[in-house]
């Protein structure tokens, strides 16, 4: 990915993004294979600003006016047009107008815009801790379509205090996006079409509600292999995937050192066998490759004891320390990297039992919902601006969501398991332990939040710097679609009801 250079840098940096069709070899295999990316690139160029430098980007939709994988014809999309985009920036802490709220899409030319509509620049203000956020499409219901034809990128934010600590940088600092897809003979990407749930009494068929590639890519190349030096290097991972989980491990059996999550530098490295990661989660890594000269190291993903064998999705990458030395490696894994104020010393206003939990439509499909409601049934969270509430997050559906909040990072409480078969027989918790804290590396900043099944995991935050319309979804892209987002909105006190 090539870094995105200005238009201007008078009054501050300037960016134009074209969002466009072009075909991109993924693989030498593959034919090239059609794709949707901002400014002909799949991940999007990345954009790197400096803390508390405010940016202006104008993302152009130059689409075509259909979409080449299979929309559905759900009463949302039959009604909206079929080409409709819009673009976030995750982990941002942006004001709302410029925060990429789904119903705030547009049109090519902007002929048709949505309800939310506000600006054509977006402007992100950085004011917050370095780390690595992405920008990726929120268009309303069709987020995981956009997303899967390429539209996503990596945003960097730089700050001084992390440039002092000697940590590997410039050709030793890869992020490393990682997402699975399947493809056709042709090299085209497949995504299925609907489940085959449409009978003469409905009136079209639900979206698929999970999608799991065969074929892994790392920015935007199938299995690729990178060429290294025997030194530390700083990976700065992103799973940008649709709805799969990596369990992340070396072949050789050597340690991650995890310096940082969603949110910047953790408070001391967390030396890890394993990562877990959930779609939307990012992990700053440094692994040491100076004793390996000549190897080749594999970026395994674990898929535990009942894998099946032709499952080729437990391989991600191969590093080949087989270039020399190019000059003396004095990056350091410092003990100490940064302070993290804990917020459970705030008075905490608000405390929001949150429910995810299946449900049906209307024509009793399955579907999975927040609190039992739908998108568009009115807002029930509203936190006071500055105001800090506990999230509350408990799972029935049986299996784990990444609960995602806008606008905020938070900070993870802990985790109760409770028994799921009582649960559904009389509709009560039972305990069936004590809360467990969060792995020391959780226990940083996060935008982005592991919610197993069974479980109440409770995140604290608090609500600011803006007031506004944001939201709050399950990050798998196939429930947020449908109907996995519900709306927040941070009011000022004096207008809370
Ligand atoms: Cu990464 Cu609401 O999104
Ligand atoms: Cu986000
Ligand atoms: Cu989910």
């Amino acid at each position: 990915m090539d870094t995105l250079k200005p238009q201007t840098t008078k009054n501050g940096a300037y960016y134009e993004v074209r969002m466009e069709e072009f075909r991109q070899k993924l693989h030498r295999d593959l034919r090239p294979t059609r794709l949707w990316g901002y400014n002909r690139q799949v991940p999007g160029p990345t954009i790197e600003v400096n803390r508390d430098e405010a940016i202006k980007v104008k993302w152009i939709n130059n689409l075509p006016t259909k979409h080449f994988l299979p929309v559905d014809h759900s009463f949302l999309n039959s009604k909206l047009p079929e080409v409709r985009t819009v673009t976030h920036l995750h982990g941002g802490h942006t004001p709302d107008e410029s925060d990429g709220y789904p119903e705030a899409w547009f049109t090519r030319s902007f002929r048709e815009v949505g309800p939310f509509f506000k600006k054509k620049v977006y402007e992100y203000l950085n004011h917050q801790r370095a780390t690595m956020l992405w920008y990726h499409d929120h268009a309303m219901g069709i987020t995981r379509l956009n997303n899967y034809a390429g539209l996503s990128g990596a945003y960097i934010i730089r700050d001084e205090h992390e440039k002092n600590l000697n940590l590997p940088t410039d050709e030793y600092e890869i992020p490393l996006i990682i997402q699975d897809r399947s493809f056709n003979r042709d090299g085209s990407l497949n995504y299925p079409t609907q489940p085959d749930d449409a009978s003469d009494d409905l009136p079209s068929p639900s979206i698929v509600p999970a999608f799991l590639g065969d074929t892994i890519l790392v920015n935007g190349k199938v299995w690729p292999f990178l060429e290294i030096e025997p030194r530390k290097y700083r990976f700065r991972v992103l799973n940008a995937s649709n709805t799969r989980g990596y369990t992340l491990e070396l072949n050789s059996g050597q340690p991650f050192y995890q310096i940082g999550s969603d949110g910047g530098l953790l408070e001391k490295p967390v030396q890890m066998k394993k990562i877990k990661m959930e779609p939307s989660e990012r992990v700053d890594i440094i692994v040491d490759f100076s004793k390996q000269h000549g190897e080749q190291i594999v970026l395994r993903n674990d898929l535990g004891p009942n894998a099946n064998p032709d499952d080729e999705t437990d391989e991600i990458m191969q590093f080949r320390v087989n270039k020399p030395l190019s000059s003396k490696d004095d990056s350091i894994i410092p003990r100490k990297l940064s302070t993290i104020p804990s917020l459970t010393q705030n008075k905490v206003s608000t405390i929001r039992n949150l429910k995810l939990v299946g449900s049906s439509d209307e024509y009793n499909r399955p579907l999975l919902l927040l609190n039992d409601k739908r998108w568009d049934s009115p807002i029930t969270e509203k936190p006071e601006l500055g105001s800090t509430e506990i999230w509350s997050f408990m799972n029935v559906t049986g299996f784990t969501h990444p609960m995602h909040i806008h606008l905020i990072q938070f900070q993870v409480l802990d985790r109760q398991p409770f028994d799921l078969d009582r649960y559904n027989e009389d509709g009560k918790i039972t305990f069936t332990g004590p809360p467990k804290a969060p792995a020391p590396s959780e226990r940083g900043w996060k935008d982005t939040v592991a919610a197993p099944s069974a479980e109440i995991t409770r995140v604290i935050a608090q609500f600011e710097p803006y007031t506004g319309n944001y939201v709050w979804h399950c990050h798998i892209l196939e429930h947020e679609d449908y109907d996995m987002m519900r709306p927040f909105k941070v009011v000022y006190p004096e207008d809370k009801r």
